[in-house]
Order: structure tokens, then sequence, then C-alpha cells
């Protein structure tokens, strides 16, 4: 039983073979926090983990009670003002203006499995076997609010689910402020921050730093989860490495905008909480009415940063991520952007398209410049076909495509508008500004108001013409501006507080739509890159374009900062051109083929620009990928040299039964007559010999505990990947290596 319930005591055990998580009923009915980590014992009683002291110049909400104080009292979702001074989960503010709110526990539910959360994406459980559910019922005595605190805890993985809901069971309209998805309070604080911050073509570079005293918090105000920050945070023991100590893994899942933050008090207690940025934000409640805030996933380790992610891995790709293709091998797709950028005709398109098909992709995907009368400042929102590029409507291009033995694929940007479109001449109404106020562009380009249900469906009906007998397998869905001067035309004054959240709940209910429409369809969600990459987005697309940044050297280090918080079949990666398009540096085809097969592969590129050589090693790439994918997509990954660190980058794969791996390591600068190399590998079986890419057998024992050397693999070439004579060491910038290691 994952969820036990200490009845005498009031408190509340949810636990499976690695973690527990302990909450109890406080003397004054709200809900108090006593353990989590590591997995305890169960027992009657859990009390001694309670910190009690008395402590001067405290206030205390019971009179009876001068020793109990909120203040330093570790909660579970707190509120501010009732003796608490730190950062609270919730406000809700009543008809009088008041802001004080005591939710006093009123009892709880326990049932097998995990509800949905109408709406909102969330994990998911494919038998009541696999998680169990505790919901604790809290109500306000005075506005008559009743607010639910869910918890799912997962049988078979390190991994709690948390959410809350207020429902308004009085007379009056209640005002909701702030409602984060959960908050938890440490003991101590003895921790490092690590968050996952950067920069559109240098997204989710991995920042660690100590908590002090005070307050350490990113957010997005941007109306999207943003390449600046990401909302996944990891807290870790400062001791904690890649492989051993202590981590906790927060993942939101949630798309828009949002608040992270610690909160380390001066008894140095450390209050963690997580959810839809207040900021703007604001909730009608009227009476009946109730709110749900998104999922925070909570992931817990004790055998390191390795061990946290591949827990995240698992519960993103098989239980948030879903439908058609999450278990499936994603094609391999060639895509013409940075080829023709938005200037092409239906012949142009299919020469590159048969090109792919002789080099063996399986997905054509036609990007952005389609329809309307697409320029860099005019066109988006009008969603039918450009028929000076495309005579023969998506359709004729399709049917074309297919004919070569290729699927076919196509970009859209639902949510946005050009003033230069049809759709903004006719809907003015239909974005997201400011009366009176100017309208901030944003690659020339308004935001839609998709916090409007008839904004969503009209872009729905004008998609579903567009396509209209089409045979399309998969749709690149971006989203290219943050949103500024957030109004909407469609909501009184008083909701305006609820557009940024209404917003994203249109992006979503759209996805579902389309899902509904084509089940099959394989989903790529794109933000400029990687501006959208975060756990809601996979409930709807199960891969999610990482980067604009396609230049293998820093690809390198995006997929290995992408890696603590997401899982590979995530990670959509391509092999683009030398120059690179947005760096001007040149790597080699195979570290660029090297790179991105640590994802959802494809080539960005016209292929009929290589030389007959490339398109040799280009077709062997293909190969590769179609005969290793499952292993690269569904193995457990781990990442063994930091490219943030060294000059050095390095991570694998490794089957589920240890049965085979990849190795991939990555080299930037190399230095002349450097040392002897090394790289520890993991996860192998250590009572089993390894051949390396079919060649020298070495112990998995041995290649853990000492180490793959480059020239492990010399006589023995993966290198049908490579060109002829390479040499044993890595010997050049931005070089690379494979290896394919089969269990004998
Ligand atoms: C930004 C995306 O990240 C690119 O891959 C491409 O689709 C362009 N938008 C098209 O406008």
């Amino acid at each position: 039983m994952p969820v036990s319930v200490h009845e005498r005591n009031k408190q509340f055990h949810l636990y499976n073979d690695r973690v527990s998580y302990i909450l109890e009923v406080l003397p004054n009915g709200n809900m108090g926090q006593l353990y989590y980590g590591r997995r305890l014992r169960d027992r009657e009683d859990f009390s001694a983990l309670r910190e009690f002291t008395n402590r001067p110049i405290t206030s205390w909400p019971m009179k009876e009670l001068p020793s109990f104080s909120l203040e330093f009292t570790r909660q579970e979702y707190p509120a501010f003002g009732t003796t608490d001074f730190r950062q609270g989960a919730y406000e809700v503010i009543p008809e009088d203006g008041s802001h004080i709110s005591d939710f006093k526990y009123v009892g709880h539910r326990i049932g097998a499995g995990k509800p949905d959360l109408p709406g909102l994406p969330h994990a998911y459980v494919e038998d009541d076997s696999e998680a169990e559910t505790l919901e604790i019922l809290l109500r306000d005595g005075v506005t008559g609010a009743v607010l639910t605190l869910t918890y799912t805890v997962f049988a078979h993985m390190a991994a709690i689910a948390r959410s809350a809901e207020f429902k308004n069971e009085g007379r009056q309209v209640l005002q909701l402020n702030r409602a984060l998805s959960m908050s938890v309070d440490f003991p101590d604080s003895r921790f490092e921050w690590m968050q996952f911050s950067g920069a559109w073509g240098r997204e989710r570079a991995p920042k660690v730093r100590p908590l002090q005293q005070g307050l350490t918090a990113i957010e997005s105000m941007r109306g999207h989860s943003s390449s600046q920050q990401n909302p996944f945070v990891i807290l870790k023991r400062p001791e904690t490495t890649e492989y051993s100590g202590e981590a906790y893994g927060f993942s939101l899942v949630y798309s828009g905008n949002f608040l992270a933050q610690a909160e380390v008090d001066v008894y140095d207690v450390t209050r963690f909480s997580m959810g839809i940025n207040p900021r703007n934000f604001s909730w009608r409640l009227e009476p009946g009415a109730s709110f749900r805030t998104p999922e925070v996933l909570m992931t817990y380790a004790d055998d390191g940063l390795n061990g946290l992610s591949g827990t995240i891995h698992t519960l993103l790709r098989s239980r948030v991520a879903r439908g058609y293709w999450r278990d499936r091998p994603r094609p391999v797709l060639l895509n013409n952007w940075e080829a023709t950028g938005m200037e092409f005709t239906e012949d142009d398109i299919v020469r590159i398209a048969r090109k792919g098909a002789e080099v063996g992709v399986e997905l054509f995907v036609l990007d952005d410049g389609w329809f309307g009368h697409r320029t860099e400042y005019s066109g988006l929102g009008d969603w039918f076909v450009d028929r000076s590029k495309l005579p023969n409507g998506v359709k004729g291009l399709a049917d074309r495509i297919n004919a070569l033995g290729l699927k076919f694929g196509i970009w859209i940007e639902p949510e946005m508008v050009n003033e230069d479109s049809e759709l903004f001449r006719t809907h003015p109404e239909y974005v997201l500004c400011t009366p009176d106020r100017s309208k901030s562009l944003g690659r020339n380009q308004l935001v839609l108001d998709f916090s409007n249900p008839e904004v969503v469906d009209y872009i729905y009906d004008m998609l579903m013409k567009a396509f209209d007998g089409a045979n399309i397998s998969y749709i690149k869905w971006d989203m290219n501006r943050s949103i500024t001067e957030c109004y909407s035309a469609a909501l009184p004054p008083e909701k305006q507080g609820e557009v940024y959240h209404r917003y994203i709940l249109g992006v979503y209910s759209l996805y579902e739509k389309l899902i509904a429409a084509y089940p099959e369809l394989l989903f790529e969600s794109c933000a400029s890159g990687g501006c959208r990459f975060d756990a809601g987005m996979l409930y709807y697309a199960p891969q999610a374009w990482c980067s604009d940044d396609t230049d293998a050297g820093e690809r390198v280090r995006i997929q290995y900062g992408s890696s603590y918080g997401y899982p590979i079949s995530s990670w959509g990666s391509h092999v683009s051109v030398c120059p690179n398009q947005q760096l001007g540096r040149s790597t080699p085809l195979y570290t660029r083929a090297g790179v991105a097969f640590f994802g959802a592969f494809g080539y960005e590129m016209d292929l009929n620009s290589l030389s007959d050589e490339e398109i040799e090693e280009v077709k062997k790439q293909v190969a590769f990928m179609k005969e290793r994918r499952e292993l690269i997509q569904f193995g457990r990954f781990y990442r063994l040299r930091d490219p943030y660190k060294e000059e050095l980058g390095a991570w694998m794969v490794v089957a589920p039964d240890r049965s085979e791996a990849i190795v991939g390591l990555y080299q930037r600068t190399v230095p002349l007559n450097g040392g002897f190399l090394q790289v520890k590998l993991q996860g192998l079986d250590p009572e089993k010999d390894y051949s390396i890419n079919g060649g020298l057998v070495r112990g998995g024992d041995e290649l853990m505990a000492y180490g793959l050397r480059p020239r492990d693999a010399a006589d023995h070439p993966l290198t049908a990947l490579y060109p002829e004579n390479i040499p044993q060491e890595l010997s050049r910038d931005f070089d690379s290596r494979l290896y394919y290691l089969s269990a004998l």
C-alpha cells in the first residue's frame, strides 16, 4: 500500500521502495510537512521528525498553544499572514478585500491509480496498480472555500505528482491571486540549486549555486515556458555527483508563465515551491466554480544526478508523453527550413525530398512559407495554401512526397498573425493587445488571443480546410515570440488576470482537437527552437525542437543540459550544413550525425548540395539510426563527461537488459600531444564482456572502472560511419567517436 494513514496522529505516509513523503495535520488544522526523502519504514508515529522548540519573538495562531507558531513549522501548502511570514503557496481575496485564509483539514480520500487533470497536461497511469492517490480536503470556515491537495505516489518510480484545486463553496466571489502547484518545506538548507537557463540558440545550460538564507528563484513572464529559464529545477546536496548522493527534481507540467523558488529562512528551513507565476495572475472564482493548478512531478534519487534523470526520463517518456508515437521509433526526417527558408516552389521541395528518399529518410517536413502571402512581414494567420508556391495545394504536394515513399509533415505557427494578413484585416480583435496602447512586435508578428475559444476554433477550421484530404503524418508547431501587452478583448476587466493561463489552456485545447482529428499524427513542438521545451508540451508532442542552433559543438552542450530533465526521445536534433548557418563553424559530417543520433534524428539541409562521398556517408548514417534507434530512444541514458566543463563531452545509452550500448565522445578543442584518455562507462553488466564495434573485447567491469579508450576501436569501425583512415585518437577540433558495445 503506497499510502498509509495513521489516524491517531493524523499522519499520512506516501512511499514506495525508494522514497517516502510524510505529512500531518497540525494542531490548528493546517497541513504540516514531516519528511521527504529516502524511503523510511512505515510506522505508527513519525512525530520524532517534527522540529519544535520555543522561539523568541514569534506569534502564534492558537491562544491556548503559544508554543505553536507557523513561523517555524514545516508546512505543506502554506499561507502568508497567520504567523508565517515566508512566501505562501496561495492567496485568496474575499469580497471584503482581506488577505487571510485558514484552510483546515476536513478529511481525505485515497484511491488506486491517478485522476486526470481535465484541460491540463499531466502524468497518467495505464493500470491502477501503478500508483495510489491521496487527496487531502481542507476548508476555510469564513469563505467556505475548499482546497484539495492531491498527491499521487507511483509504485515503481521515485516520483510523486502534486497539484491543488480550489473550489468556491461559499456565497461570495473569491479572487485567487496566487495558486502554486506545490510547496514543500525541508528541515535544512544544505542544498545546491540547479537551474537550466539560456537564451535563443544556447538553451538549458546547467547553472548551480548554493542556497543561502533568502530567496532563490527563476521565472518566466513571457507567456511560454521560455529558453531563458526552464520549468525544471533540481535541489541537490553539495556532495551529490552524477553517480552518488541525494537529488530532488521538480518538473512543472505546464507551458506558460511559471515561478520556481526556494526560500531559506533564518532557521535554515528550505521552502521549495513551484507553479503558475503569480505575477499578473488572478482568477475569479464565482460561487460553485473551481480552479485546478497544473501538476508538479517531484522526483527523488539517492544515486546522484544520473539516477534522478533516469527516473525523470522514464516518467516523462512513458507516463506523460502519450499516443501513437509514444513507444514507436521516430521516423528519420528531412526538413527544408535551412535549405530554402520561405522561398521555394513545389518542384524545389520535391527535388529536396527525392534526395532524402534516396538516402533512406522516412519523413519529409515542409517548413514555414507554404501559406498566405508569406514573407518575413506577412501571411501568418492565413492558413490557406499559397498557390504560387504549391499550385496543387497541400494535398498535391503531399501526394508527390508520398509517391517518393516518404511520409509528409508540415509546419504551422497557429498562435500568431502578421498585421499584413487577411486574418488581421478581418479580425483585428483576435490579437492580444491592451486598449489604447501600442502593440509591440516580435519577429514582425502579433499573438492571437488563444484565451478566446472562438479564436482557437477559427484557426482550427482554417487548418483543417488547408489540410483537407492531404495525407499528413507530422506537424511541427512553432511559436516565435513572447506575449506583450497581454489583454483579451473577449474578457471583462475583472478577468484580465486570467488571460495568460487561459491562453495556455487554449493552446492545449487546439492540440487536443488536432490529436482527435489525426490520432496517428506525430507532433513536434517548437518555439524558436527551445522556447517551449517543457513537460507540459510532451503530453501533446512527444518531441520538441531542441534549439535553432544546429552547430554540433553547441548541440552537444544543449542536449547534455536537456538530458537532466528530459528524455532523449524528446530532443528533436538534426544534421545541418557547414559552415553552420547560425555560428559559421565547420564540424565534420560524422560529428554532426554523431550528436544528432542522440535524439529524434533528422536532416535540415538540401542533401543535393552534398558531394557523392558525403551522400554515401549520409546513407550509412540513416541506416545506422534505423538499426539502433530503439536502443537510443528507449535505452537508459547516462551523462559521462560534461562538455560545459571539459573539452571532451561524453554520454551513452544502455539497453534495459544491458546487452548493448552506444557511447558518444565529443571533442571541443583538441590538445596537441594530449594525455591518455579513458572514459568511465556506466550501467553495463560487470559480469559480462562486451565487444567494441564488433572487435576488441573488454569486460563491463573494466569499462566502467578503468574506462573506454578511443583506440579500443581503432581496427573495428563503426567506422562505416566515418571516412577512411580516421586516426585512432580524437585528433582535431570537434572530432567525435561513437562506439557500439555488444555483450557476448
Ligand atoms: C523557428 C524554428 O525554430 C525554425 O526551425 C523554423 O521552423 C522557423 N521558425 C520558421 O519560421
